[in-house]
């Protein structure tokens, strides 16, 4: 374990199938910090609207991300992970409201490589029609946002030290 000196509190974003649940795990446990998946916030109507195949709205949305979002200010200067696809400005900016200190790591691929990568996912179907729409929302991170873009090429060991050496390089969390 490698413990940076304030422990960072983690937003792993990205398009769908490039590695959010994988990579947080795993970059949770380098820093020693817990890992909550964003998907197991969603509030129950969410859930029921998913089941049924109803694309959510971003109505939908905000009392999702306010709930990853405390979850995220609970972890200030404890240090945590979570995945949030969090593919708008605005849905960032929802988080950051709960939680200022939040830093992101978004995971960036190219459409092949995350296209191939779906294709191997058990028990999962993801049709072509829904990745093109994850790509045409994606807002990546502005200059001024905290954060950190990471490749995800290559093994989730290596994508994990990547992310690593790239959150050394940001300036401390502010408390
Ligand atoms: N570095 C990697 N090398 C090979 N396969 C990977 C890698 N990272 C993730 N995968 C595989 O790619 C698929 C998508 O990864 P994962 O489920 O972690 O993405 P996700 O961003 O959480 O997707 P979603 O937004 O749908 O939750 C999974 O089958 C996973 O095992
Ligand atoms: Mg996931």
């Amino acid at each position: 374990m490698q413990q940076l000196h304030t422990p960072h509190v983690v937003v792993v974003m990205g398009v769908a199938g490039t590695g959010k649940t994988t990579i947080g795990p795993l970059l949770a446990a380098r820093l020693g910090v817990p890992y909550a998946e964003g998907d197991d916030f969603h509030p129950a109507a969410n859930i029921a609207k998913m089941t049924a195949g109803t694309p959510l709205t971003d109505e939908d949305r905000w009392p999702w991300l306010d709930a990853i979002g405390g979850w995220a200010h609970g972890r200030a200067g404890l240090g945590g992970v979570v995945s949030s696809s969090a593919l708008k400005r605005s849905y960032r900016d929802r988080l950051r409201a709960a939680a200022p200190g939040v830093v992101f790591v978004h995971l960036t691929g190219s459409r092949e490589l995350i296209e191939d990568r779906m294709s191997h996912r058990q028990g999962h179907f993801m049709p072509t029609a829904l990745l093109d729409s994850q790509f045409a929302t994606l807002q990546p991170l502005e200059p001024d946002e905290a954060g950190v873009a990471v490749d995800v090429a290559g093994s989730p060991e290596e994508i994990t030290e990547r992310a690593m050496n790239a959150l050394k390089a940001l300036p401390e969390p502010v408390q």
